[in-house]
């Protein structure tokens, strides 16, 4: 092979380097840190990877200086330098240079660990949240103010939230790159963390621990929002839902098929996600964008192709389909009757 055909060999590798850098998005990138947390974490990544850099350009300065220089000149006599090994100087200097890195990298690696690790669940000021994570959704539970969601996680902006975080199945792991490094989330096991919003935005939150065939699709989102607005939040999830005369039907259907798992009182919770408040949430079933390209809102279309065959949507989901040909059938008009009444719960 000549050397143009070597060379030629690394083209796909510099494409997909290319590629790769185009990646990540302001609300899904530890890189763009959007919380004190994620920032702490970030100085920590960028201090270990300046020591490394640091270390590696001066080991391969000096290597390519050596070879450069003490190489085999033509007509050079086959000879052995000068040896200098047990050299005290050389010694000490590569001892105590390591010995200095590793303590830069030491002290704010344990301090950062020690301050990240604080526990500020029954803080005053922190709000407290139990997240449980299933196959494959997110349950959100506010224990002190009596209501748990799903899917979309509310918080207000600038404070501590305390998660308590654990499974009801198998291993996932609930990440918000945004606002702080992933934590495990393990059945029969409560973990800890807390992460704070710097202003009123939407953070991207996914499953970091492979979990089954729909964890690519086990997405959920962050939405901080001013302490006011917060509060709005709050007490609409208390308040009962208006349901209209026309959603009654749906309302009865619903009960009838669906509440067995899926609460839509304030507090409730089951098998399936909370219900409560699910016209206001962004996605359905956490994949389906209400909204298409376009601007048009197609969340009948999404809910009904979601009820009808949930498999179609998120392979390996719990919940039955109940299209004509689903393990629970439904009439049409039994279908869209749920849905007018989904849309009722704002
Ligand atoms: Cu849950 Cu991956």
């Amino acid at each position: 092979m000549n050397r143009w055909q070597n060379l030629w060999r690394y083209i796909p590798l510099v494409g997909l380097m290319l590629l790769l850098s185009g990646c990540g998005s302001d609300t899904l990138s530890a890189l763009r840190p959007r919380g004190p947390v994620a920032r702490d974490q970030l100085f920590l990544m960028e201090l270990s990877l300046g020591i490394m850099v640091l270390v590696t350009v001066i080991v391969f300065a000096i290597y390519i200086y050596v070879l450069v220089r003490f190489r085999k000149k033509k007509g050079d006599k086959d000879i052995i330098p000068k040896q200098v090994e047990g050299s005290h100087v050389l010694e000490i200097i590569w001892t105590v240079v390591p010995i200095i890195l590793l303590l830069i990298l030491a002290v704010p690696t344990v301090s950062y660990t020690v301050k990240l690790a604080e526990n500020h669940i029954g803080n005053k000021d922190a709000v407290h949240v139990k997240v449980t994570a299933h196959q494959f959704w997110w349950q959100f539970e506010y224990p002190e103010l009596g209501i748990s969601t799903a899917q979309d996680l509310v918080i207000p902006k600038g404070k501590k939230i305390a998660f308590e975080i654990t499974s009801a199945d198998v291993l996932h792991a609930f990440w918000v790159p945004s606002l702080a490094g992933k934590q495990d989330t393990n059945p029969g096991m409560t973990n800890t963390m807390y992460f704070e919003a710097d202003d009123a935005a939407v953070f991207m939150g996914k499953c970091a621990e492979l979990c089954g065939a729909s964890h690519a699709l086990m997405d959920f989102k962050v939405i901080s929002k001013t302490e006011a607005d917060f509060t709005k939040w709050v007490d609409k999830m208390k308040a009962p839902a208006t349901i209209s005369a026309d959603a009654r039907n749906g309302e009865q259907v619903f009960k009838d098929n669906c509440l067995a798992c899926h609460a839509v009182s304030p507090e409730g919770l089951g098998m399936g996600p909370n219900l409560n408040g699910f016209a206001s949430r962004e996605m359905i079933a956490g994949v389906l964008p209400r909204i298409d390209k376009d601007g048009k809102d197609v969340s009948d279309a999404k809910l009904h192709e979601w009820i009808s065959n949930p498999q179609s949507v998120k392979p390996g989901n719990k919940m039955p389909a109940f299209g004509p040909t689903g393990s629970k059938p439904l009439q049409d008009q039994q279908i869209n009757d749920v849905i007018k009444y989904l849309n009722a719960l704002k």
